[in-house]
C-alpha cells in the first residue's frame, strides 16, 4: 500500500460503508469528499510495466507447505458472502473457525454464536472499528484468513495477514489497482504464504466439464474464448446493509470492467494462462452509462436518499485480450441491463466450440466420440451432450457434488472452499495462486485505462516475471 492512496482508501470506505450502515457521518456520501478518482488508480504512470522482484524474494508458484490434520480458519467480513462461506468452511469437516471479525461487531458475534452452537467451540470475536481486524491477523491459532470485505480493503488485509504468517484467501476481485496486484504478489513471495482467490466459478460443473474436455484434447488447439459477468444488480446496488453500502461507489469512480474474475478465471485455466501462455495486451470499450441513472430517477431507492448521485461506468464494457500464443479472449461486464444472468463461458479450438447459458457443444468430428451428430454445423442434441457430460465430467465435481448439494451457486461454493482448503491441509500448491489473483483482477485498472485513452491497447504486466514460460499446466484436481 502506498501512503496517500492508503489514507484515501480508508476515507473511501468510511464514506461508503459507514454511511450505508447508518452509522452517522452526515453528508459523507458527497462525491466531493473523495476527490476525483484518486485512490482507485495506481501510483505509477506506466501500469503495464513488469516490476522487478525485490531481492531476497522467491516465487511461490510451486510453494508447498507442511501437511496439517485440521485447518484453522479466521474470517474478516461477516456480511452476506461471509456467512455463506462460513457454512461451507464448517461443512468441510476438517476446519476449525478460530476467529471472526466484522466492522459491525454484532455480525461477528452472531457468527460466533452459530459456530458455538454447531461445534461447541467459541471463536475469538473482533469488530466495532475499521482496524479491529489487524489484531485478528496477529492471533496465533490461525492458518488461513478468509477476507470477505468490500474491495477497497482486500489488498491491505491480504498483505497484513501474510506478513503475520497466515495464508490469505480473498473474495473476488482480489484487488482493484495494479499497485495492489504487486502488493499481494510481493507479500506472498516475501512471506512464502499463499494468497488464494476464492474464484468459485472455476469450480462450477460446466466450467470443470469444459476444463476436463480441454485437458483431454477435445478442443484441439485452443484459439478463442468469451466470458462475462452479466448480472442485473440494479436492486443489489441500492440494497443498504449489504453491497449497496459500497459497491455503487465504484460506478461513480471507474469506467471499465469492475468485476472480471468470474468470467476470466475459468477461461485462463482452460488456456493455461500463467502456465505456458500469458495475457499480452487488451483493448477495452464502454457503452454510455444510462441504466443506473434511470433506476435512480425512476425507483428513487431508499426514499430518495441517493438523489443526485452521478455514475460514469458504462452499462456494458467489452474488452478483447490477446495472449502471447496468439489466442483471443472477449470479456464483458454488465450489471445494469435487464437481461438474464450469464458468464458466457465459451471456448473455441480446432476441434470443438462450447457456449454456455444454455450449454451447447459442437464437435469437428462427433463420430470420434460415438455420437449421432454428423457435423459441427449444429450444436449437439440433448442426448449427445449428455453422453459427453458423462464421459468428461470432472473428477472433483463427481467426488463432491453430493456434499455440495445445499451450498451456494449450485454447489460450486462448497467445492471451492473444500478444494482450496484441502490444498492447505495436504500442503500442496492451490489451483489458484497469487499470480492468478493479481492477473485476473488487473483487468479492472487495465480496462479503465484503455477506455479512458480511447480504447488504445494496454499491455498486461507479467506478475510471474517471466516464470509463466516454465510454470506447469494445472493438473486435474481431485478431492
Ligand atoms: N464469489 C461470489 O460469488 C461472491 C458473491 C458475493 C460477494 N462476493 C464478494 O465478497 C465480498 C463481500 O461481499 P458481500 O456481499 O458479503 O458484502 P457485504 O457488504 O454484505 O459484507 C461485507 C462485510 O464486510 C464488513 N466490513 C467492511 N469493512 C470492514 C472492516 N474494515 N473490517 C471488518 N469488516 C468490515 C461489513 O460490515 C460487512 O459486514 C466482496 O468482495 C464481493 O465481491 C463474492
Amino acid at each position: 500500500m502506498k501512503n496517500a492512496p492508503e489514507n484515501s482508501r480508508r476515507n473511501f470506505l468510511k464514506a461508503t460503508a459507514l454511511a450505508g450502515l447508518g452509522l452517522g457521518l452526515s453528508g459523507i456520501t458527497s462525491p466531493s469528499l473523495y476527490g476525483a478518482r484518486g485512490d482507485l488508480h495506481s501510483s505509477v504512470r506506466d501500469i503495464s510495466l513488469t516490476r522487478p522482484r525485490p531481492s531476497g524474494q522467491r516465487p511461490v508458484y510451486n510453494l508447498t507447505t507442511k501437511p496439517i490434520d485440521r485447518v484453522r480458519v479466521a474470517f474478516i467480513g461477516m456480511g452476506g458472502r461471509g456467512n455463506t462461506l462460513l457454512n461451507d468452511v464448517l461443512n468441510t469437516g476438517f476446519c476449525d473457525v478460530t476467529a471472526v471479525c466484522d466492522l459491525v461487531k454484532s455480525r461477528a458475534e452472531k457468527a460466533a454464536t452459530k459456530i458455538q452452537n454447531k461445534f461447541g467451540k467459541t471463536p475469538k470475536v473482533y469488530g466495532g472499528s475499521e482496524n479491529a481486524w489487524e489484531k485478528l491477523t496477529e492471533q496465533d491459532d490461525i492458518d488461513v484468513v478468509y477476507i470477505v470485505t468490500p474491495w477497497e480493503w482486500h489488498a491491505t488485509m491480504c498483505v497484513k495477514a501474510m506478513d503475520n504468517g497466515k495464508h490469505a484467501f480473498v473474495e473476488v476481485s482480489a484487488v482493484v489497482t495494479i499497485d495492489e496486484c504487486w502488493d499481494i504478489v510481493n507479500a506472498s513471495e516475501r512471506n512464502q504464504k499463499h494468497c488464494v482467490l476464492l474464484e468459485n466459478c472455476c469450480y462450477g460443473p460446466s466450467e470443470l466439464f469444459v476444463l476436463n474436455m480441454a485437458r483431454n484434447g477435445v478442443f484441439g488447439e485452443l484459439t478463442h474464448a468469451e466470458c462475462a459477468y452479466i448480472h442485473d444488480l440494479r436492486g443489489v446496488l441500492f440494497h443498504l446493509g449489504s453491497e449497496g453500502d459500497w459497491r455503487r461507489e465504484y460506478h461513480k469512480k471507474l469506467d471499465g470492467n469492475l468485476y472480471p474474475t468470474h468470467g476470466l478465471g475459468p477461461v485462463c485455466q482452460y488456456m493455461d494462462i500463467g502456465r505456458g501462455d500469458q495475457l499480452k495486451y487488451l483493448v477495452s470499450v464502454s457503452s454510455l452509462e444510462s441504466g443506473l441513472t434511470k433506476t435512480l430517477k425512476e425507483r428513487k431507492p431508499n426514499n430518495g436518499k441517493h438523489t443526485g448521485e452521478k455514475y460514469i461506468c458504462g452499462d456494458m464494457n467489452t474488452s478483447i485480450i490477446k495472449t502471447e500464443k496468439g489466442r483471443t479472449i472477449m470479456i464483458q461486464h454488465d450489471v445494469i441491463s435487464p437481461r438474464p444472468y450469464s458468464r458466457i463461458n465459451a471456448l473455441s479450438g480446432t476441434g470443438a466450440t462450447f457456449f454456455d447459458y444454455p450449454a451447447r457443444l459442437a464437435l469437428d468430428k462427433p463420430g470420434d466420440y460415438g455420437l449421432s451428430a454428423k457435423s459441427s454445423h449444429s450444436w449437439l442434441n440433448d442426448s449427445d451432450l449428455k453422453a459427453m457430460r458423462e464421459k468428461f465430467q470432472h473428477p472433483l465435481w463427481k467426488q463432491l457434488q453430493e456434499r455440495a448439494k445445499h451450498s451456494g451457486h449450485g454447489g460450486m461454493d462448497f467445492v471451492t472452499s473444500y478444494r482450496l482448503l484441502d490444498c492447505i491441509r495436504q500442503g500442496i500448491t492451490p489451483d489458484i495462486t497469487v499470480y492468478d489473483a493479481a492477473l485476473w483482477s488487473s483487468i479492472i485498472e487495465l480496462s479503465v485505462k484503455s477506455v479512458a485513452s480511447g480504447s488504445t491497447p494496454i499491455a498486461v504486466p507479467d506478475f510471474t516475471r517471466g516464470d509463466w514460460k516454465s510454470i506447469k499446466q494445472l493438473g486435474i484436481a481431485t478431492a
